[in-house]
């Protein structure tokens, strides 16, 4: 086969990164944008390990047709039979059953022995193999354990009717070359490896986890796990972006496919990145501000004359756009309409008007808008639609005499109208305490940060916040040209996050 599946686990080990909680909505919105990327297969979630995680991987399942809808388990039957419940609506439904291979896992974490975990893998594959021929097999820790070992267990859980055996280097700790010798062995050793698919899940630690799917790939995987803009448990995993246009400019070198609609990369980036709350650095290849920047002279002159020069890959094949198109007051709904579709937007009649209506808001603050702002600007609209306080008004008075001083207007879900004030050591503490006042959720600021989305004094500002409360990280977002509304914004936007989960747990 000379085509690499892509098994994206963005909703389910991305979502493990710390802090990068999303709820349901947010999920089915990332799973369509997959969808939309043409992955072949989205781990969902983690059935077991939560009503939310359950209710989310249900979801998608029912609403995502094209990919195969994966839910994962451990090697226990109620994981199994969880998994299976909330993926049975699929078109195309996954187990992913994992359980630890190495001697670590066994002794400390386990305490089982080799025989005992082996009969169990064996056991808990066929059980799943009752609900749904795609099975998927992972001995976790892999990379840390025994090849000979690793063998054996492929080999019972693929007579027990695994579909795809999937090698994890589970804490980051694996070479290239070593890991290539891995899947190399397994490809040789495993007398019934023709019968499945060979994957591999390779995690950041030191920084190796694409180079490590690559090495893996070029020694016969065919099928890579992986996450938008790399995100996951501790450093995260390998990067979606990276291994498929790896794959894809390097054709000459690798002479294999993915299935991957590339041009909706740069859009699954941003998406994640809103959602999540995880800032993409600048210099991230594929998907960083500045992957397609030059700033050298020589450089520049070279992409005028013939991109190729210096420019591996064209910005357009990963869907960054093109256009330098500034709008601005006087452009009209029609202009902004296929602006909006040229970056890959298509808005409902009602949600048209409210973003136009808050495009010509910007365009009397702002002279020229960009691709940026107007993205900028339809996430802070989205954000407003799931909303169960909604910030009216916000009204601050500091400076570096006095005490800062806000007032703000809530709009509660009932529609009434709740007004309070607040004194602070800074315009945001008033703000917050001005808030707290009427929301009441006791919580802590842990994070941030204000970046500003494009050059120029009249820009807007981003700000991106993190709170916790009852033990539980929540991330919010706003977007101004005035800092401290997005700060008010930002923390509304955590504050609502907390309140419709905590609704949701009932
Ligand atoms: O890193 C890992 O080992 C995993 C398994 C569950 C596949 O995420
Ligand atoms: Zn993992």
């Amino acid at each position: 086969m000379d085509r690499v599946i892509i098994f994206d686990t963005t909703l389910r080990d991305g979502e493990q990164a710390a802090g990068g909680t999303l709820n349901v909505q947010e999920k089915l919105e990332i799973a369509k944008q997959l969808e939309r990327l043409n992955v072949d297969v989205i781990e969902a979630g983690f059935p077991i390990s939560s009503p939310g995680d359950f209710e989310a991987v249900r979801l998608i399942a029912k609403e995502v047709h094209t990919p195969i809808i994966c839910a994962l388990a451990r090697a226990v039957p109620e994981d199994i039979d969880r998994a299976w419940e909330a993926v049975r609506e699929a078109k195309h439904p996954r187990i992913h059953v994992f359980l630890s291979s190495s001697d670590i896992h066994l002794g400390y974490q386990l305490k089982k022995s080799r025989e005992e975990v082996l009969h169990t893998a064996q056991e808990m594959v066929a059980r799943a193999k009752k609900y749904t021929d795609d099975i998927e097999f992972s001995p976790m820790d892999a990379s840390r354990s025994e090849p000979k070992y690793i063998y054996q267990i492929l080999e019972a859980v693929i007579d027990a009717g695994a579909t795809t055996v999937n090698i994890p280097d589970t804490v980051g700790y694996a070479i290239p070359d070593e890991f290539g010798n891995l899947i190399e062995g397994i490809l040789k050793q495993v007398p019934n490896i023709n019968k499945a698919i060979v994957s591999v899940h390779c995690h950041d630690d030191l920084g190796l986890a694409v180079a490590n799917s690559l090495e893996s790939v070029k020694r016969g995987a065919r099928q890579v796990e992986c996450t938008i803009n790399g995100i996951g448990e501790r450093a995260g995993n390998a990067s979606l972006e990276e291994i498929v246009m790896a794959i894809n400019t390097r054709k000459d070198f690798f002479n294999l496919t993915t299935n991957v609609n590339t041009t909706q990369i740069y859009k699954a980036s941003r998406l994640v990145s809103e959602l999540t709350g995880f800032v993409v650095q600048p210099n991230k290849a594929i998907v960083g501000a500045n992957a397609f920047r030059h700033e050298s002279g020589i450089h520049q002159d070279g992409v005028i004359k013939v991109p190729i020069t210096y420019e591996i890959m064209r910005p357009k094949t990963v869907g960054i756009p093109a256009s330098s198109l500034v709008l601005g007051k006087l452009s009209g709904r029609h202009a902004f309409k296929e602006r909006l579709a040229e970056l890959g937007y298509s808005l409902s009649e009602a949600d048209l008007d409210r973003a136009f209506s808050a495009f010509k808001e910007l365009a009397d603050k702002k002279k020229g808008i960009t691709d940026r702002d107007i993205e900028s600007l339809i996430a802070e609209e989205q954000r407003t639609v799931s909303e169960v306080y909604h910030l009216d008004r916000v009204q601050i008075s500091c400076g570096d005499r006095g005490i800062p001083t806000a007032s703000v207007k809530l709009i509660d879900p009932e529609g009434e109208v709740l007004a309070d004030a607040a004194l602070g050591s800074g315009p945001v503490d008033a703000v917050y305490k001005a808030i707290n006042r009427i929301v009441g959720v006791p919580n802590e600021l842990t994070e941030f940060a204000v970046k500003s989305v494009t050059e120029g004094i009249d820009a807007i500002g981003e700000v991106l916040i993190r709170i916790e409360s009852e033990g539980i990280t929540y991330t919010g977002r706003g977007a101004d040209t005035d800092i401290i509304v997005a700060s008010a914004k930002a923390y509304m936007n955590a504050l609502n996050r907390f309140l419709a989960a905590r609704k949701a747990a009932g």
